[in-house]
């Protein structure tokens, strides 16, 4: 089988996302809109995928990711002056609510008496200037139309929107950058071998097949988004190994950067690896403690190396 079917092979053998048409031409309009304002846009994946191992789901296999570095990244970018489309795990943590992650609703508010003995619900004093900072930030954001949210669960889902997603994008060439921050699942179970109903204990002990899912990082760079600035990640639980995967990762699909981290060190310490450089970003143990993200060193980064990639297009 030539190399382009084998990419195109996996979407005839996973299932379609619900809505995929509306989901299209929502980010279709959303890329549109700012193509007509000129604006640089960031495509901006997050969170990890599931693969189901029943067609009528109950079970399915999961990854860590909770999507601290999309989300963060993507008011980093907001910030910058992008337009930012946000694909991210349903559920997984979003722009500016994320600050509030650990609360619920009940946490944030109280019930207070006026003098006229009437109840209301009021925000708690000690979370009042968190929300308002958050909520403004979000109001302006809302307002600008700047961010739109898409989300997915499986890996089908995922491969099916990644994909609508580049081939918007095509249309606005090198003012397009693709930052793939999600944990992808390299495995999957075709939906023709999936059983439908869920899989029974009572039949003993449970074997899996799983098929390997192509990188869609080689279509992407070549056929998908050829003139797009593209920033993929690198995760690993062992730092030996990192740079050379990095590069290889560079060679093989030809794309800008890559963004290596190791597990345990990941929101304090990055490797940003191009052809032609390798340079930490990262964080000090004194600026962690203050509250200051590793995001927030990570997206101007990203922005200078994109505008230099957009100047030598248009020289
Ligand atoms: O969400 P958090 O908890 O904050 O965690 C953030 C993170 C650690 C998940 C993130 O920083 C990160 O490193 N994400 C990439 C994880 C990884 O190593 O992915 P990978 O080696 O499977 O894939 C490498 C690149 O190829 C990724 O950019 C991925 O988007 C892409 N890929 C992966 C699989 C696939 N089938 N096609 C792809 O294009």
């Amino acid at each position: 089988m030539a190399e382009h079917d084998k990419w195109d092979d996996i979407f005839t053998r996973i299932a379609v996302p619900e809505q995929f048409d509306e989901t299209k031409s929502r980010i279709n309009s959303f890329i549109d809109s700012h193509k007509a304002l000129g604006k640089d846009v960031v495509l901006v994946t997050s969170g990890g995928t599931t693969v189901p191992l029943e067609s009528r789901t109950v079970r399915f296999i999961d990854n860590f990711s909770v999507g601290t570095r999309g989300s963060s990244s993507a008011e980093y970018f907001l910030q910058h002056g992008y337009a930012v489309l946000f694909l991210h795990r349903s559920r997984s943590l979003k722009p500016f609510s994320r600050h509030f992650s650990r609360l619920s609703v009940l946490d944030l508010i109280e019930i207070s008496c006026t003098h006229a003995d009437l109840e209301t619900l009021t925000v708690k004093d000690c979370y009042r200037a968190k929300i308002k900072k958050q909520l403004s930030l979000y109001e302006s954001v809302r307002q600008s139309g700047s961010l739109l949210c898409v989300e997915f669960t499986s890996l089908a889902d995922y491969l099916y929107l990644l994909r609508a997603s580049c081939q918007a994008l095509h249309s606005i060439g090198p003012k397009a950058v693709l930052y793939l921050a999600a944990a992808v699942s390299d495995f999957y179970i075709p939906k023709n071998e999936m059983p439908e109903h869920k899989i029974q204990s009572s039949d003993g002990a449970l074997q899996l097949s799983l098929q390997l899912v192509p990188k869609m990082l080689k279509p992407l760079v070549k056929d998908w988004v050829p003139s797009a600035f593209v920033v993929s990640f690198k995760l690993e639980t062992d730092e030996q190994i990192l740079v050379k995967k990095s590069k290889d990762s560079l060679t093989k699909y030809q794309h800008q950067l890559v963004i290596a981290n190791v597990l345990d060190t990941r929101k304090q310490k990055v490797l940003f690896v191009s052809r032609l450089s390798e340079e930490f970003v990262s964080i000090s143990s004194e600026e962690m403690a203050a509250g200051i993200e590793i995001e927030s060193k990570i997206i101007p980064a990203v922005k200078q190396r994109h505008h230099e990639f957009l100047n030598q297009r248009q020289s």
